[in-house]
């Protein structure tokens, strides 16, 4: 396999993650150190500097996510993991807490002080109870060592819907509700959990912090992309020869992970289609392969990084009848709450079982580029507007494939 780089996963295999001395014998918690003799406002200039990027999916710079809840100005703020992991094909954050729990404890306590928290959660996939005890245990070996101070620390269960990894969702399913997004603005920054200034950021992310802050915001910076820069962690599913994940920069390209680290298709048959980024993520076709892996670029094809999961389908595959189990999740995940999504999954649903089933025409497939598009443009959350991608891509690129099954 190529060579890795490993920034989140640096102490995967290195330490035992119910011993929190083994995370200090590698230098644990030295981030923090330095974070309390910083400024808050000169650690989250640094942080903005590193121009670290959310690994949840959306992109958007940390530290300055982090600048607005330092300035709202409340009795109370709260700092929050996404460790839904909701994503079929995605365990990145799996793998992180795991393997090492107090790197993402560490991370958010550094965050906590930057923005002056008191409070956090870790909101946890509800398919992996079998984490709530590793991480238990590892939050009270960092309050007995006292390296949290005030910094109160606690592990949530989701129950097990896709939606709850969406931010606000996520926040009102912690505050005992049903798992719904919220319109925004406003934004958990300054309106978040119970009212109050919240960050949310992923597992990846606030493993990242650590390092960033002990080697300097300009060290992270100059890895990888220039506009995305760092590492992304990736997991490499379908049908390659190295089912697996890894870490790298963020400037390959998506042949690279497919060939250099999955060792290329299995079996000796052909390429057809790679997606990346979950289930919303767009089809990609040989023709993008070389195309860098990068937030900004993959978005300028039409597709997504999003958590990393990478899915590769070869040659024998069927898109469509793929693109019609993928419409079948969305319609079974979507809320309800607003009428484009609700609606929307549901048609395109009806719309691709009818062309699998050989019962479609070019009709049908132009009526579902205008709902996708429509959705992507007027869903309330992510969910809805993404949800298209799968579709509005393959009709893009596999448009053979829809011909083949119509009547
Ligand atoms: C339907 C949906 C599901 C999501 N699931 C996750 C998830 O499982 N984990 C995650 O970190 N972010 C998820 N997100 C993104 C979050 O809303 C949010 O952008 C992220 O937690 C922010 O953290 P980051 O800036 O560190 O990426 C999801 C978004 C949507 C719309």
């Amino acid at each position: 396999m190529a060579e890795e780089m490993r920034i989140v996963l640096r102490n995967y295999g290195k330490v035992d993650p119910l011993n929190i001395d083994t995370y200090l014998a590698q230098g644990g918690y030295k981030g923090l150190e330095k974070a309390r003799s910083m400024g808050t406002a000169d650690l989250i200039a640094d942080v903005k500097k590193a121009n670290l990027r959310g690994r949840g999916g959306a992109g958007f710079n940390c530290g300055m996510k982090w600048s607005f809840a330092a300035s709202a100005q409340a009795d109370q703020k709260y700092v929050i993991c996404n460790a839904d992991e909701g994503e079929p094909g995605t365990y990145k954050d799996r793998l992180i807490m795991e393997n090492d729990p107090q790197t993402l404890i560490e991370g958010m306590a550094i965050c906590a002080y930057a923005i002056g928290a008191t409070k956090g959660f870790i909101y946890l996939r509800g398919e992996y109870p079998f984490l709530v005890d590793t991480l238990n245990t590892a939050i009270a070996q960092a309050k007995d060592k006292g390296l949290l101070k005030d910094f109160d620390l606690e592990v949530r269960s989701g129950a097990g819907a896709y939606v709850c990894g969406e931010e606000t969702a996520l926040i009102e399913s912690i505050e005992g509700k049903r798992g719904e997004p919220r319109f925004k603005p406003p934004f958990p920054p300054n309106i978040g959990l119970w009212g109050k200034p919240t960050i949310v950021n992923n597992v990846e992310t606030f493993a990242n912090v650590p390092v960033i802050v002990e080697k300097g915001g300009d060290w992270y910076a100059a890895i990888g992309d220039k506009a995305y820069p760092g590492t992304k962690v990736f997991t490499l599913t379908g049908d390659v020869n190295n089912r697996t994940f890894f870490e790298v920069p963020t400037n390959l390209t998506i042949r690279q992970l497919i060939y250099d680290f999955g060792g290329g298709i299995r079996d000796g048959k052909k390429f057809k289609a790679v997606q990346i980024g979950g289930t919303s993520g767009g089809f990609i076709p040989e023709s993008l392969l070389d195309t860098c892996i990068a937030f900004d670029s993959m978005s300028a094809i039409g597709a997504t990084l999003g958590s990393g999961a990478t899915f590769v389908m070869d040659e024998t595959r069927d898109i469509v009848d793929i693109i019609t189990r993928i419409a079948g999740f969305f319609e079974h995940e979507s809320c309800g709450k607003c009428a484009p999504c609700r609606e929307g999954t549901a048609r395109v649903a009806e719309l691709m079982e009818k062309i699998n089933e050989g019962h479609g025409s070019a009709k049908d497939t132009t009526l579902l580029n205008k709902l996708g598009t429509v959705m992507s443009y007027s869903c309330l959350c992510g969910l809805g507007q993404a949800a298209p991608a799968p579709v509005l891509t393959t009709i893009k690129h596999f448009e053979a494939d829809y011909a083949a099954k119509f009547k």
